[in-house]
This record gives structure tokens, C-alpha cells and sequence, in this order.
């Protein structure tokens, strides 16, 4: 363990702080120019379309890459000069496909491989495993293969994995693919109740903007081919359709459909969309047309 670093503390507020930070894979660059802080307690959501580099910014807060220009500070550690080893213990990661950090035999051996390699003491560790694995609802899988669980099991799996060593900053990438709208809502609220109660900040990208809605109370980062686009509250953006048109998404189709009302109220008047509003049939059979 480094000078100066004690357990997982953060040695600054800022737990994840990007400035003017580029990378490319090596040809054009993948993020450009991205300026972002993350304080304790934040939870931010980074949306873009497919290619629009939130993966890669993720890998970037994460210290799993390292800037091509720019510089990244986790916990007030320049990512470029110090070993991933150091700032590894900051972060708990959960890449896309969760199969991919998925090794050991059996469920509480993948979670306690987690604890082991952060120094947790075995004691300090069964009650932490313990903790998450309640938290998550997966303490009846404990002894089960990983193999064979189900996708919103297997996501709870290494959800308790990334955060058993109380990480300072929790990366989650398109953490509801390949979910029902019921495991979507079920795991975004344990997710938002995880952070909280452990007081970690929540980094979350995401392509699904029908999520948007359960995230009201987070900052919203939208990237643009590499770029920040947009950078304010979701309920903002919830407000102006034109940050999800501008940056090629749709916005949730709650929004959507208060547009097309909307825009029915200007064209018909108020009390001719209110006779359709009373007629549900009618109404679905316009809106869907
Ligand atoms: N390993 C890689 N090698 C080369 N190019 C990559 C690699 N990963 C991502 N890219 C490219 O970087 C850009 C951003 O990708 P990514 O960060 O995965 O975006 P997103 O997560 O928003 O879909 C895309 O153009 C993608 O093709
Ligand atoms: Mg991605």
C-alpha cells in the first residue's frame, strides 16, 4: 500500500475528477475533451447512443485506462502516475456483460475473492459478505455456481462483488441490458439504496432512457460522439426532449407521449384533446398511429 493511504479513505472530497480528458483506441479519439467531477454522495448518469464513448469514459473513472490527454484523478490520484493496483481499491466496476468477471465456483467465493483482494479481514469480511449478499437478496444463492444463475441474478452477483469492499465510487455500465421492466425497476432502486446506505458515488451509463424516469434525483451527463453534450439534472432534461433529438436519442416515452398531447392540445384546442383523453380508445388509436 502506498504512503498516505489508508483502508479505501479518499484523500480529497472529489472522489473522481476527469480534466479535459481525450483517449483514442488509436485512430480519432473515442472521448474528447470530457471535464467531470464526481464528489462523495454523487450519483451521476452518463447517457449517449451506441459509440458515444460512455464505456470508455467508464474505463477512464475507473483508472482501466489511462488518458491519451487530459488527466483523471481518482481520490486525488493522477491515474497516469500511479499503479491501477493503488487506485483499484476506490472502485468497484461492473462492466456490461457481467459474465465476464465471473470465475470462481460458487457465488460467495467470487464475492469473497473481492474482499480478500482489497484486504478486508476475515472477520471484517463474512460480516460485509453477509451485508451485501442480504442487501441483494442473493444470500439463498450463496453456494450456487454462478453458471447457474439467472441474468438478474448473475447482475446481483457482481453487483455484491464490486461493492464489498465499500468502495468510494461504484461504475456501472448499461447495468439493466437484458432485463424485464420488474428486474429493471427492482435492481435501480437496490442499486440507488446500496450507494446510499454505503455512501458510495454511483457513476451509471446507460443507453436506456426509460430508466430516466427512476432517476430523477441524479445528474445527467450526455455524450455526443466523445463530447459532453449536456450536463444537468434529469429532471431537466425530462422537461426538454431537445438534450435527448439533439445528441440522436428518443427521449422515454412518457415524455413523447406528453408531446404528441401537447402538440394535439395546440392544434385541436384543450377541450376536443379532453374528449379524446376520455375516450382511452380513441386516443390510443391516434397516438399509435
Ligand atoms: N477496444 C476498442 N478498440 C478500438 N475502438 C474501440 C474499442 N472500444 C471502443 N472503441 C470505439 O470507441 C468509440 C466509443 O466506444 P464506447 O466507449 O464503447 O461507446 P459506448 O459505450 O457509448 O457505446 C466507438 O467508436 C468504438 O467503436
Ligand atoms: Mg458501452
Amino acid at each position: 500500500m502506498a504512503a498516505g493511504v489508508v483502508g479505501s479513505s479518499c484523500r480529497v472530497e472529489c472522489v473522481a475528477r476527469a480534466v479535459d480528458t481525450w483517449y483514442s483506441y488509436g485512430r480519432g479519439y473515442a472521448v474528447k475533451g470530457v471535464s467531470l467531477e464526481v464528489y462523495e454522495g454523487d450519483r451521476v448518469v452518463v447517457m449517449g447512443t451506441n459509440g458515444a464513448g460512455k464505456t470508455t469514459l467508464l474505463k477512464l473513472l475507473a483508472g482501466m485506462l489511462k488518458p491519451s490527454k487530459g488527466r483523471v484523478y481518482l481520490c486525488g490520484y493522477d491515474t497516469r502516475e500511479v499503479d491501477e493496483s493503488l487506485t483499484a481499491r476506490f472502485i468497484g466496476y461492473v462492466p456490461q456483460n457481467p459474465w465476464l468477471l465471473v470465475f470462481n465456483p460458487r457465488v460467495i467465493d467470487e464475492i469473497a475473492f473481492t474482499a480478500k483482494n482489497f484486504g478486508l479481514d476475515p472477520a471484517e469480511a463474512e460480516a460485509s459478505i453477509l451485508d451485501v449478499a442480504t442487501r441483494l437478496d442473493i444470500v439463498h444463492i450463496l453456494n450456487r455456481s454462478p453458471y447457474t444463475l439467472s441474468e438478474g441474478e448473475i447482475r446481483r452477483v457482481v453487483l455484491a462483488s464490486a461493492i464489498v469492499h465499500k468502495p468510494k465510487l461504484l461504475l456501472l455500465d448499461e447495468p439493466t441490458a437484458g432485463l424485464d421492466n420488474v428486474l429493471k425497476d427492482r435492481l435501480i432502486e437496490t442499486i440507488k439504496s446500496l450507494s446510499r446506505d454505503y455512501g458510495v458515488a454511483l457513476v451509471l451509463a446507460t443507453h436506456d432512457v426509460e430508466i430516466l424516469p427512476l432517476l430523477r434525483d441524479f445528474r445527467l451527463v450526455v455524450l455526443r460522439d466523445g463530447a459532453v453534450a449536456f450536463e444537468g439534472s434529469v429532471g431537466e432534461a425530462l422537461e426538454n426532449p431537445s438534450v435527448f433529438y439533439d445528441s440522436g436519442l428518443q427521449p422515454p416515452v412518457g415524455v413523447r407521449i406528453s408531446e404528441k398531447l401537447g402538440a394535439y392540445i395546440d392544434f385541436y384546442g384543450v377541450d376536443p384533446v379532453a374528449n379524446l383523453l376520455l375516450s382511452r380508445k380513441k386516443l390510443r388509436d391516434r397516438i399509435c398511429r
